[in-house]
């Protein structure tokens, strides 16, 4: 707040200041001058055969004065009613992934083709089931640091959960200036994982601005977030063990042990006995792939250090998981495609037609590791029920084959927030089949497993995937 205030007044606002002080840091930030904007539309890209065939746009808008820090974006229209259709604004998790893993591996109109690396470039081709299909979608490089956003000054990447949410409330008003046709849209965030964390933050700040009527008023209506991490290592971690019952990774035997001697706490052992028991079961764990327990367990794919590689509980990459030193992943992996975007981000050719500014960062990586992220927001949970009493729409999606944020502590936590239940579990279906369960609460607040979905849901399941997004954001039951 204090360096808020600092900033106010050497942008040479001495006079707003006693106005200034009762309205929130997300306001305040947004009355604050940035560098200008810069965006530039793409119509063909490296790997891509002809033009494409939807509308791209890329860009950087700035949201930090003085350690000229700019957020890189895509933005897809809706190849259906644009002027109508919601716009969505899709954030990676990580935290320091970047939006371009939204673009091409989960919502957005692009895909890698998993076939061997020609030594050349990676090709592209269109996904069907883009969400693009009924929204129009901006994928952030969400914080500083990911992607291709970068700060002028290295003080711009000391940011954090609130931090870096209030950024994307500057981003997304300066981005609504530039697209003022946008502004009247239903306005939705989503994204996966780590995302959980800050969606919630960020919907809140931007509600906070509309009810203090200070901005324009963006027209949220609700969010969307997918296996998301709620910061209670109590609810996400620990349903890692019974979910690791249920699936038979471990024996009855062994979780009845877990159950007796470790109190309920699978996350912090109690006693010696309970964590030889936890030892076991993590060693049992890590046989299988965490993001989709069915998939070959394969290596990791490069990630960049930003200064100390710093590993705490919270900070959930990905490809954490896989430890063994190779340069990169065969093709039947889950992560060749992760390794093929890292090439083909880094190719002077897709450089120059995103309009990457020359000299802002070196190797592009689709997630940074170890950066000085600040996780300063203790639970997301408190913010997603003050979002929904008030009358914001919320899907959360679970993956029913993630071991890294397992559907039960989802279940549990949603539960935990006393709705009433308007639509009770059931299965919902696409062509005639199952594609997951479902059960809907009062507030809008709707729950959906994806059936053989891994920790990003719709990457595994891209049909059903979509026809859940059709049906939930037309309003309609999934
Ligand atoms: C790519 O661009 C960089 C920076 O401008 C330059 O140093 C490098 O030589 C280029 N590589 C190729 C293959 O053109
Ligand atoms: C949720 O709402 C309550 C009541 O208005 C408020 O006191 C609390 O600070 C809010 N919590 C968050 C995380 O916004
Ligand atoms: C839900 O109900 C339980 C049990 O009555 C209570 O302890 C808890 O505080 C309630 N949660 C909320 C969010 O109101």
């Amino acid at each position: 707040m204090t360096i808020k205030l600092v900033r106010a007044r050497t942008a040479g606002q001495h006079h707003l200041l006693p106005l200034l002080l009762h309205l929130s840091p997300a306001i305040l930030l947004l009355l604050l001058p940035c560098s200008a904007s810069a965006s530039a539309v793409v119509t063909h890209l490296p790997g891509f055969d002809g033009p494409l065939p939807f509308y791209l746009e890329t860009g950087y808008v700035g949201v930090e004065e003085e350690t000229g820090a700019e957020l890189f974006y895509y933005f897809v229209e809706s190849e259906r009613s644009p002027g109508t259709d919601p716009v969505l604004l899709w954030l990676t998790g990580g935290p320091g992934c970047s939006g371009f893993s939204g673009l091409v591996f989960e919502v957005g109109p692009l895909k890698f083709v998993l076939e061997p690396y020609d030594g050349i470039l990676p090709r592209l081709v269109y996904n069907p089931y883009s969400w693009s299909k009924i929204a129009s979608i901006i994928f952030l490089d969400s914080p500083v640091g990911a992607g291709f956003s970068y700060a002028r000054d290295p003080k711009g990447y000391n940011v954090g959960d609130i931090s870096s949410s209030l950024q994307v409330v500057t981003f997304l008003n300066k981005w609504f200036s530039d697209h003022p046709s946008y502004i009247s849209n239903p306005f939705y965030i989503g994204g996966s994982s780590y995302a959980g964390m800050v969606v919630p933050v960020i919907a809140e700040y931007i509600s906070e601005g509309n009810e203090q009527r200070k901005q324009q008023k963006i027209n949220l209506k609700g969010y969307i977030v997918g296996n998301p991490l709620t910061g209670s290592p109590l609810i996400d971690s620990n349903s890692r063990i019974p979910y690791a019952h249920g699936v038979g990774i471990i024996s009855d035997q062994l979780y009845e042990a877990a159950v007796e001697n470790c109190k309920g706490d699978y996350v912090s052992p109690a006693n010696k006995m309970c964590e030889g028991i936890l030892n076991t079961i993590n060693s049992l764990i890590s046989e299988v792939d965490q993001g989709y327990i069915l998939d070959d367990k394969c290596v990791i794919v490069a990630q960049k250090p930003m200064k100390d590689d710093v590993v705490r509980d919270r900070f959930l990459s990905e490809e954490d998981i896989h430890l063994e030193p190779s340069p990169h992943p065969t093709v039947n992996c889950f992560s060749y495609r992760y390794y093929l975007s890292n090439v083909w981000a880094n190719k002077n050719k897709t450089r120059d037609v995103l309009r990457i500014k020359q000299g802002t960062i070196g190797e592009w990586v689709r997630c940074i590791k170890g950066f000085p992220y600040t996780f300063d927001v203790p639970s997301s949970i408190e913010y997603q029920f003050n979002l929904t009493t008030k009358g914001y729409r919320a899907l959360v999606i679970s993956g029913d084959h993630d071991i890294m944020v397992p559907f039960l502590g989802t279940q549990a936590w949603i539960r935990s927030l006393n709705f009433s239940v308007v639509d009770d579990w059931r299965a919902w279906h696409v062509d005639g089949q199952c594609a997951g369960f479902t059960i809907a609460y009062a507030n809008q607040m709707t729950f959906a497993t994806v059936k053989g979905g891994g920790h990003t849901a719709v990457s595994y399941r891209p049909k059903q995937g979509f026809a859940m997004a059709q049906r939930w954001m037309d309003g309609k039951p999934l």
